[in-house]
């Protein structure tokens, strides 16, 4: 295969396996010329892409202007909190007044699930989500993925359990449907109140008791308490969540094996994950950083390639 399924990236749940490992392929040939003196291709001169970004990013949005600048495309930004949106402009109307000034592509962050594929039906352009609500976030789930390929050789036949709370993350439903695609077994593991109960019927594992879930996994992916999503209380003090579900060097060096462990970012330091845990030679938390970037060349690339001329 050598053009994608797809003519946006909405979400994992559209793609096929094949369309993953023509990503994979495609960012591989990214990380060696981002590692190059000179880091540049013209590939996408001619293409500008406007990155909307209506809630807070730090990592994703970097990383996404930092690709685009690699492929030599044109860029825009563009934030929420500096905008008419704050002065009741609607959704629609903001893009379309983007997109007269001819742009191609649209990445998008907003706190609404399903906001991309609802632009992508009103507007003529390619569209990447880069996180919608607690949905998806597809880009992250690519560049997980990779980064446990590149660990493994491998994703088929990997235990991998995600812990924390999933009920507010869209990296944790886009993980599932990328790692399953892929041929991983997936485990969910934290308290119930944070575990929605859709999530066995996607044929995921369910586990509350952390230690258990790290002696079944290859791979252990710490999320953060999204704090900002939750309108009550889903347990009793963060000092409770962290004595339950914090992983720590003694529970690590418990379970008799060495395990992988991942975060997206950005991390609460002492509460899922301590210090010595995020920075310890277990952890590739930094690798997903630096194949965030070649992930999202690769779909960049790849979606640019489909824009007729
Ligand atoms: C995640 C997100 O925004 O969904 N972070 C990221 O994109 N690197 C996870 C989070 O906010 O906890």
């Amino acid at each position: 295969m050598s053009t994608l399924s797809v003519d946006h990236l909405l979400g994992i749940k559209y793609l096929k396996a094949e369309d993953i490992q023509l990503i994979f392929e495609t960012a591989d040939h990214f990380k060696e010329i981002i590692n190059r003196p000179i880091k540049k291709v013209p590939s996408l001169r001619d293409i500008t892409i406007a990155n909307l970004f209506f809630e807070n990013s730090t990592r994703t949005k970097l990383s996404f202007e930092i690709a685009q600048k690699r492929l030599s495309a044109d860029v825009i930004n563009f934030s929420a909190s500096q905008s008419s949106v704050k002065k009741g402009e609607t959704l629609i109307d903001t893009v379309n007044n983007i997109l007269s000034m001819k742009v191609d592509m649209v990445v998008m962050r907003h706190p609404t699930p399903g906001a991309a594929a609802f632009l992508q039906q009103h507007v003529d352009a390619r569209i990447i989500n880069a996180g919608d609500g607690a949905h998806e976030h597809p880009t992250q789930a690519l560049l997980d993925t990779y980064s446990i390929k590149e660990k493994f050789g491998t994703i088929k036949g990997k235990n991998v359990v995600i812990v924390g709370d999933i009920l507010h993350s869209r990296v944790a439903l886009s993980n599932i449907f990328a790692l399953q695609l892929l041929g991983a077994q997936v485990m969910v593991c934290g308290p119930k109140s944070l575990i929605p109960k859709y999530i066995r019927e996607l044929g995921v594992i369910v586990e509350t008791d952390l230690k258990k879930a790290l002696q079944w996994c290859d791979v252990a992916n710490m999320l953060r308490v999204q704090n900002e999503r939750m309108e009550v209380s889903y347990f009793p003090s963060v000092r409770e969540y962290t004595q339950q579900y914090g992983l720590n060097k003694e529970l690590l060096d418990s379970i008799g094996k060495e395990i992988v462990i991942m975060h997206p970012g950005p991390i609460n330091r002492g509460v899922e994950i301590t210090s010595e845990v995020a920075d310890s030679k277990q952890a590739i938390i930094l690798d997903q950083v630096e194949n965030g970037v070649a992930i999202r060349m690769a779909v960049t690339y790849l979606l640019a390639s489909k824009i007729e001329s």
